[in-house]
């Protein structure tokens, strides 16, 4: 059976240039980058060219980049190190980041480490900035604010560059998750003010378990992980050298065809919302779609019955991979925490489709035949 692979959200397949990038550092190139032999020598000099390249992309400087396991520990290293290093004593978030954050948020706030706000949310899910400015503006500790780019749920595009001026003006911390973005959006980190980005290599086509984390120079960062002194003495553990340089050409590739492919999966998403829309006159859309948005993401909500409860397990069984809420907590916990905090009054199913390069005109039509022949 000829699948649809609509859930590029959660993950994209591996460029088969970037695993030809990776090959000879999993089978030749097996060097410990911290060895000072030819072995050695190779490993690192493939880890310096993915630091220089990723640098020279988000137009910063290599000493800023450092590689990590995952988005998850980015942000994990981002958040904890601001309380524990520097002095941020309240964090400002918002209830519908990823559990990377709001878990670690949580965490942090339960241990008396810090107090927690919620910056509130619009109509639509997108941040409300006058609120943001108002609990910065209110605080008297040290303040870090923890927001996303981009949903990864219904595809809300923050303005991290107007973010990152209210930390700025407040002498706030400023941690974003661009796991969404990178790869997908323009980065530059001399246009926002951020302390910290936090990026993943599997949603723009490269390995999973290859994540990044930006930290300002001027930022006095502590390791998350001890031990050896490997990323410059801030995160030890022999480097996955393969997966950093499958970070590096991932990141090249996309920010090479950016233009192209921006316009390209816009189509698509633009086509399934219309096709969506006209078909099925009781399709809503959860979030921002207009170009506030990801265009890789659309989120649609149908109502409650019998058929739509059973709408995400009956595509499965017809070929077709799509995410009811986050397929990173799917099931987990009784639905989507993003949903329940924009749309709290709401009693509908959710489904995101999410696409990428690889997907068609074709298969959006298919998919919308079949979820109507079903409904
Ligand atoms: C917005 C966002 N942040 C963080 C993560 C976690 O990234 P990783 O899977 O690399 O740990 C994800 C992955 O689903 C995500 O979508």
């Amino acid at each position: 059976m000829q699948r649809i692979y609509f859930d590029n959200a959660a993950t994209t397949a591996l460029d088969t240039e970037v695993l030809q990038a990776m090959m000879p550092y999993l089978t030749d190139h097996f060097g410990n980058a911290s060895s000072t032999h030819s072995y050695g020598r190779e490993a690192r000099m493939a880890i310096e060219k993915a630091r220089k390249s990723a640098a020279q992309i988000f137009n910063t400087k290599p000493g800023e980049i450092f590689f990590t396991s995952c988005g998850t520990e980015s942000s994990n290293t981002a958040i904890q190190s601001a309380v524990r290093d520097l002095g941020c004593r309240h964090i400002i978030s918002s209830a519908i980041e990823h559990h990377a954050t709001l878990h670690t948020v949580q965490f942090l706030a339960s241990q008396n480490a810090c107090r927690l706000s919620y910056v509130k949310l619009t109509h639509n899910g997108h941040i409300d900035l006058v609120d943001l400015e108002r609990l910065l503006s209110v605080s008297d500790e040290k303040c870090l604010v923890t927001l996303m780019h981009a949903n990864n749920e219904i595809g809300n595009l923050t303005d991290i560059e107007s973010v990152g001026l209210l930390c700025k003006k407040y002498q706030a911390i400023f941690h974003t998750d661009a796991v969404q973005t990178v790869g997908h959006f323009p980065i530059d980190l001399q246009k926002i003010n951020a302390h910290f980005l936090s990026a993943s290599a599997h949603k723009f086509h490269g390995p999973k378990g290859s994540g990044l984390l930006y930290i300002n120079q001027h930022t006095t960062a502590k390791p998350h992980i001890i031990g050896g002194a490997q990323e410059r003495n801030m995160r030890a553990g022999t480097e996955n050298v393969a997966n950093i340089v499958g970070f590096g050409r991932a990141l090249e590739q996309a920010t090479l065809h950016m233009t192209e492919h921006t316009t390209y999966i816009q189509t698509l998403k633009t086509e399934m919302l219309r096709l969506l829309a006209e078909q099925l006159p009781d399709v809503g859309f959860h979030g921002d779609t207009s170009e506030n948005s990801l265009y890789t993401v659309l989120n649609a909500s149908f109502p409650i019955n019998d058929q739509t409860e059973m709408l995400s397990i009956n595509l499965d069984v017809a070929g077709i991979c799509i995410s009811g809420g986050s397929a990173c907590s799917s099931g987990a916990e009784g639905g989507s925490h993003v949903i329940r905090a924009v749309y709290p009054h709401e009693n509908r199913v959710p489904i995101r489709f999410s696409f990428s390069k690889h997907n068609t005109l074709d298969e959006v039509e298919q998919v919308v035949r079949k979820i109507s022949s079903i409904l």
